[in-house]
């Protein structure tokens, strides 16, 4: 290992205990915890770790501090976008869409849920449709140990993977829920441009008040593109530039008051559409 990458490595340990401390003494003291937490996304960005252990460390991070809430009931908490009237909505909706795609296809559905989080949204689903074969899959090694443990079934497993870089299992449909609004506009790129599925339902907080330019970047972390204290900014829109995808909205669900989760279909099986994605990447990427 060189001079150079060892001492970057030190200095992110350092800075990570100093956040560490900083967390502890400072929300002790009621300061707002989202905010050292953008911080520290902004820290970790700027530190020259490989892209991917740097997105692992983050998401790790998030959950090991309980940034997006905490819950008695399970040691990993995915935030309340997932809390029961947002899931029970969600998996009445989708659960008819799924249904409708197997009727399509003659046969029970594979699913893939990229970014399943704590896999209430998944387990929800798993138990409205008893003939679907769920697959989640999470870039936190812990989490996917944890759920595996809990809930692998013979139609139920769990994959750790980075979306961004890693091979996707097979799969009939694709599930991104509240997964692109953490990531940078390359990242959500990239993920696209590999999915091999033919059809993907991604759902993105948005805001009451889509004020400024579309799609801002950010980098990746638990903060979301928008501000949600005061429903203002934009969040992801796959039909705006930089991905400008002929993406369809399903439905909707509101969050008050300054937020409302966005469900958009994605039809995937146009070669244009795969070699237009491919193109952007790779022009993202020079
Ligand atoms: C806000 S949570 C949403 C969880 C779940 N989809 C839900 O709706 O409840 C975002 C999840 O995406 C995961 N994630 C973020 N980047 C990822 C990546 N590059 N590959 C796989 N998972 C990722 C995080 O670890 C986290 O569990």
């Amino acid at each position: 290992m060189s001079i150079a990458s060892n001492v970057l490595r030190r200095a992110f340990r350092a800075a990570t205990s100093l956040q560490s401390f900083m967390l502890d003494e400072l929300g002790a003291a009621k300061v707002d915890a989202k905010k050292m937490a953008a911080a520290f996304d902004r820290l970790v960005n700027r530190s020259a770790l490989d892209q991917r252990e740097r997105r692992r460390r983050t998401f790790q991070s998030i959950y090991n501090r309980g940034v997006w809430g905490k819950d008695e009931t399970t040691r990993f908490f995915s935030g309340v976008g997932s809390n029961p009237a947002a899931a029970e909505f969600y998996v009445g909706q989708m659960a008819a869409l799924l249904e409708r795609h197997a009727k399509e296809l003659g046969r029970p559905l594979t699913i893939v849920d990229l970014g399943c989080g704590d896999f209430r949204i998944g387990k929800a689903l798993v138990e409205r449709l008893p003939a679907l074969t769920y697959i989640g899959c999470d870039i936190v090694p812990e989490l996917i140990a944890y759920n595996a443990a809990r809930y692998t079934s013979a139609r139920v497993r769990f994959q750790t993977l980075d979306a961004v870089c890693d091979p996707l299992p097979e799969g009939d449909v694709c599930l991104v829920r509240q997964v692109f609004q953490h990531l940078t506009n390359n990242d959500i790129l990239s993920v696209l441009t590999h999915m091999p599925y033919p059809c993907a339902y991604v759902s993105e907080g948005q805001p009451v008040r889509r004020i400024g330019p579309v799609n801002p970047d950010k980098v990746v972390g638990a903060s979301v593109r928008f501000d949600w204290r005061t429903g203002r900014g934009r969040g992801v829109e796959l039909n705006q530039p930089p991905f400008d995808l002929p993406s369809q909205e399903v439905f909707r669900f509101s969050l008050p008051p300054n937020e409302v989760i966005i469900t958009e279909r994605l039809d995937l099986t146009s070669g244009a559409l795969a070699k237009g994605l491919a193109n952007k990447a790779s022009a993202v990427s020079r």
